[in-house]
């Protein structure tokens, strides 16, 4: 198996490669004065599963199209097997359609994904897990929101409430509870789909006197986790953290969400951002071992 590195995700394909103990193939990339991507691999690739890593958070399109031209050189360079491991696979909030005339994005990626000569594919904290099913080659999610929770035990909060911002994330309060301990829960949240408004209520929550923290898949422009917060605070809980698989984290996001009542955002390596604090590695690397053993 060879790392191959993607541009938007060196240093997290580095800490693969070292955890499964795997050469890296370095890739040159440039844009051309026009926009359009350009990348070559650095090193042969012949006969070998190679492992793309590369994350495709903001620039979304021209990482996306980096990824599919290292697939392509990928398979022209001889290799045996690609796998793409990307982390953040933007466009998977568009995973049905919610109002007439759209797309699924997110089959359209994958079915150029497929096109370029990705195999397979791992990512990280899907939005919503079933679209994988309709992936023309196989794809998994994994979890980081163990990790995520971790972080707060070793940071003295291993009671603390988990909260999910809205009810179709409870299971991802349910994992971070399974750590931590301390009771989970869910507002309800409402999104007008014409102008992305949301409004968020709570039904029956008590966190009066209690450490909460709010768990998310991603954190964009932090309207959900404010509209959480504010909630938050109205019903006396003491401390308020949040923690994120993928840390988006648009404009001046960190600023208003901190300005909000959050002592602290904590995120991944999916995203490298100064609150990507838990890296990914670990968890990446032991599904690639169990991919190659299985
Ligand atoms: C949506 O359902 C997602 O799980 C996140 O809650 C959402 O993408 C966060 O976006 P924002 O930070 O813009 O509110």
């Amino acid at each position: 198996m060879k790392i191959v590195l993607g541009p938007a995700s060196v240093e997290l394909g580095e800490k693969i490669a070292e955890l499964v103990s795997s050469d890296t193939v370095r890739v040159a990339h440039k844009a051309f004065p026009d926009g359009e991507s350009y990348v070559r691999l650095k090193s042969p690739v012949q006969n070998e599963h190679v492992v793309i890593v590369q994350t495709t958070s903001a620039p979304q399109d021209s990482r996306l199209m980096q990824l599919a031209f290292l697939a392509g050189a990928s398979k022209r360079n001889g290799a045996c097997k690609v796998t793409a491991v990307v982390p953040y696979l933007s466009y998977a909030r568009q995973d049905k359609i919610f109002l007439e005339g759209e797309g699924v994005s997110i089959e359209t990626v994958a079915c150029m994904l497929k096109a370029a000569g990705v195999d397979d594919l791992l990512t990280v904290n899907i939005h919503a897990e079933n679209v994988l099913k309709k992936f023309p080659f196989p794809a998994k999610t994994l979890s980081a929101i163990p990790l995520l929770a971790d972080y707060f035990v070793g940071k003295g909060y291993g009671k603390a409430f988990a909260l999910a911002p809205d009810k179709g994330a409870m299971h991802i309060a349910e994992q971070a509870q399974s750590v931590l301990g301390g009771g989970a829960g869910h507002l309800f949240k409402k999104r007008d789909r014409y102008t992305g408004q949301t409004t968020q209520i709570a039904e029956g929550l008590d966190v009066n006197g209690k450490t909460v923290i709010v768990f998310d898949d991603i954190i964009s422009t932090g309207g959900t986790i404010m509209g959480a917060a504010k909630i938050l605070r109205n019903l006396g809980a003491t401390r308020i953290f949040t923690a994120c698989v993928h840390p988006v984290l648009i404009g001046d996001a960190e600023k208003r969400i901190l300005n909000s009542g959050v002592k602290e955002i904590v995120g991944t390596d999916s995203v490298p951002h100064h609150v990507s604090k838990v890296s990914l590695a670990p968890l990446i690397a032991k599904a690639l071992k169990a991919q190659e053993s299985g």
